[in-house]
């Protein structure tokens, strides 16, 4: 499901800065791991930018991905006050549990794994975000725990 809040969010923050489109598209992406159709739209309105602009940004640059890479998009923060709080092992249990690295998908296409920078609520480090829902003070040992949560949570679709 698209997260729109997300893009509403970016809008906001960064509608009055000339250049920011970029910005914009990076924060959402670094949260949700891509930006899709209906992100697009939303930051059109809120920027008031045409959505033909937009587009052109994205297909521009194919550092953006303009689909789920998996099902669910499991997004580890690396910015400083989470890796000083140890989100170097949360990463690690995600790989293992997961059998993947960052950047690489499930072969079932149920997650994705990625590393992100600060996403924005360090009082809680260190933190995850798995499709926009953050978790926070992570331990290796809430891992398998959030995995069930995913995995019965697409059981039910
Ligand atoms: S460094 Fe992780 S939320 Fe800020």
């Amino acid at each position: 499901m698209a997260d729109t809040s997300q893009a509403a969010q970016a809008a906001t923050k960064w509608r009055k800065k000339r250049g920011s489109l970029i910005m914009a598209l990076h924060e959402i992406q670094d949260v949700k791991g891509y930006v899709d159709w209906q992100d697009a739209v939303d930051l059109a309105k809120g920027m008031n930018i045409p959505l033909a602009r937009i587009y052109e940004v994205l297909t521009f640059y194919n550092f953006f991905k303009l689909k789920a890479p998996g099902k669910a998009v499991i997004s580890v923060c690396t910015g400083t006050a989470c890796y000083l709080k140890g989100n170097d092992k949360v990463l690690e249990k995600f790989k293992s549990e997961l059998g993947i690295n960052e950047g690489e998908s499930t072969k079932d296409g149920l997650f994705h794994l990625q590393c992100v920078r600060c996403v924005g609520c360090c009082g809680l480090a260190p933190v995850c975000v798995v499709n926009g829902k953050t978790y926070g003070r992570m331990t290796p040992e809430n891992v398998p725990e959030i995995l069930n949560e995913w995995r019965e949570a697409f059981k039910e679709d």
